[in-house]
């Protein structure tokens, strides 16, 4: 595993052990999906595993061998599916029984066929009936609390938060436990910002939050897709004052190591790098 050890200082009265991965994007179906999806399962396979055939899964094993051996849990921050299939929920299901776990959704666990529609919340909902079933937390808000620390999954896949998140997530700062906030898609940053623009030379940032001015970089469809909502522009600047919130942990951006960054006064921002590169963050709570 390209695993990196982040120690955290919360004051617990004993140190708790995190792995944290995403973007595993497990990409299989079977005689139960359309045709459509079986050859679909086969391209994103090769889109995400090259030649080293199966190492999707086969990283996925090592994490959760990883984490039953040295940790507490698995914290997983979305995509462990491409797409929606029978198989690849039935995977879903079999790997989350199989390790203490707490996850934060992704965009791709709601795509029917990757990229085919505008992804907004009714096409989310199409699809929740049959996923939520498969993963052990709510996928839209849940908390956790485990030693003292309060884990807070909040679902910004598809770039937005809303009122009722924010409201829920107040709620969990009143219990007082210092806070870890998982979500799929990182916050924006300058920094991150330039990472991703910069550094990698992408279209877009793929960030939560990201203003107006530096929107305007992007092609039409990318702003639309990325301009923050008052609601989430709200929730953020919400984040970023609060001291209870004392890491934000994420995905999404695929790259291929892991990235961190300050956030606020109070948080880091932490990005792992994609599962499919064997990616993995362990931080010890203490
Ligand atoms: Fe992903």
């Amino acid at each position: 595993m390209n695993c990196t050890q982040i120690r955290l200082e919360l004051g617990l009265p004993k140190p708790i052990r995190l792995l944290h991965i995403s973007d595993t994007h497990l990409s299989y179906a079977d005689e139960r999906d359309d045709e459509r999806k079986r050859v679909l399962a086969e391209q994103r396979r090769v889109c995400f595993e090259g030649t080293d055939s199966g190492r999707c899964m086969r990283y996925l094993d090592e994490a959760i061998s990883h984490v039953k051996a040295n940790c507490d849990l698995l914290l997983h921050t979305g995509d462990l599916i491409d797409f929606v299939s029978y198989r690849n929920l039935d995977l879903a299901r079999e790997k989350l029984a199989d390790v203490p776990n707490f996850v934060a959704t992704g965009n791709h666990e709601f795509s029917l066929y990757v990229g085919e529609a505008f992804e907004d919340t009714a096409y989310k909902m199409q699809s929740m009936p049959l996923v939520q079933p498969a993963f052990g937390n709510d996928l839209l808000f849940a908390s956790r609390r485990i030693g003292g620390v309060n884990l807070v999954a909040v679902d910004d896949s598809y770039y937005h938060f809303n009122s009722d998140q924010l409201k829920q997530l107040k709620s969990e700062v009143e219990k007082g436990d210092p806070i870890l906030l998982l979500l799929h898609t990182p916050l924006h940053t300058d920094e991150l910002f330039h990472e991703a623009m910069e550094s990698h030379h992408q279209e877009c940032a793929y960030l939560a939050g990201t203003p107006e001015e530096k929107l305007q970089r992007y092609a039409p469809d990318r702003q639309i897709q990325q301009r923050p909502t008052p609601e989430t522009l709200e929730f953020i600047e919400y984040v970023r004052q609060c001291p209870a919130i004392r890491a934000i942990l994420a995905g999404h951006l695929h790259f291929t190591y892991n990235y961190s960054g300050a956030f606020s006064p109070y948080a880091n921002q932490y990005v792992v790098g994609g599962g499919y590169y064997n990616c993995a963050e362990e931080f010890e709570l203490i």
